[in-house]
């Protein structure tokens, strides 16, 4: 059994990734703490690195977190693809980063990205652009990871959970159910892969 720590853990994507690490202790975290263990922003080293310190011990850390803004490229203010970068992209960077430094040997990251930047959809570039960016980071950083450690990215479609929130947004996707995208992020902390992207679709 692994001490896994779940950022996002109450969210669509949390519940999804939850479902497939069963056979693990799973400490879980969210920005507001709201029915979970911890409390950490994502977006803040200082809260990363104080989550880190106040789970001790633990073997993988999978986050699902990253959030974005929707809107036409025309119309997107620097502040709402800054707000994307700091979540999607550096947010988990940084997860990756720092817990270099608490992570046990042999550990694993688990990161989300995202289909939109393999299927593109209007209002989304902000979110595919940064997932984009996670797929690379995981890919190249692997060279990089020292004592055993792996790391992943989980890149999903749409969940049947989410459906009502993104099923306007996305004519002609086929949202798949969380339990699928659950054995995903099971595969990335329980297998051999690193430095993958798992892609999840229809
Ligand atoms: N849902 C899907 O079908 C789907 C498919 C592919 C990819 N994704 C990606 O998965 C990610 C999560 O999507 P979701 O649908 O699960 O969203 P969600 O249901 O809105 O959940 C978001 C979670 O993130 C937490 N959170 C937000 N900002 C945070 C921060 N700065 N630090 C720590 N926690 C933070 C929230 O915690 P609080 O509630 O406490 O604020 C909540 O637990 C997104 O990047 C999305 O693009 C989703």
């Amino acid at each position: 059994m692994k001490t896994i720590i779940l950022i996002g853990a109450k969210g669509k994507m949390g519940q999804a990734a939850l479902s497939g690490l069963g056979k693990h202790k799973v400490v879980t975290a969210s920005r507001s703490g709201n029915g979970t263990d911890h409390c950490v922003d994502i977006t803040n080293e200082d809260s990363i690195r104080n989550l880190y310190q106040q789970v001790g011990d633990f073997d993988a850390v999978v986050n699902t977190v990253g959030e974005c803004e929707y809107a036409p490229f025309s119309e997107m203010a620097e502040k709402q693809w800054s707000t994307t970068v700091q979540s999607k992209m550096m947010g988990q960077i940084n997860l990756v980063r720092i817990g270099l430094e608490y992570i046990k040997e042999n550990g694993s990251f688990t990161l989300i990205s995202g289909i939109l930047n393999v299927k593109p959809i209007p209002l989304a570039i902000a979110d595919a652009v940064t997932s984009s960016a996670i797929d690379s980071f995981v890919k190249c950083v692997s060279y990089e990871l020292p004592k055993g450690m792996r790391v992943n990215a989980i890149n999903p479609t749409v969940i049947e959970e989410a459906w009502g929130v993104y099923g306007d947004m996305m004519p002609g996707f086929q949202p798949v159910p969380g339990s699928l995208v659950g054995k995903a992020f099971e595969r990335s902390v329980d297998g051999f892969l690193n430095g993958e992207v798992i892609y999840v679709d229809a």
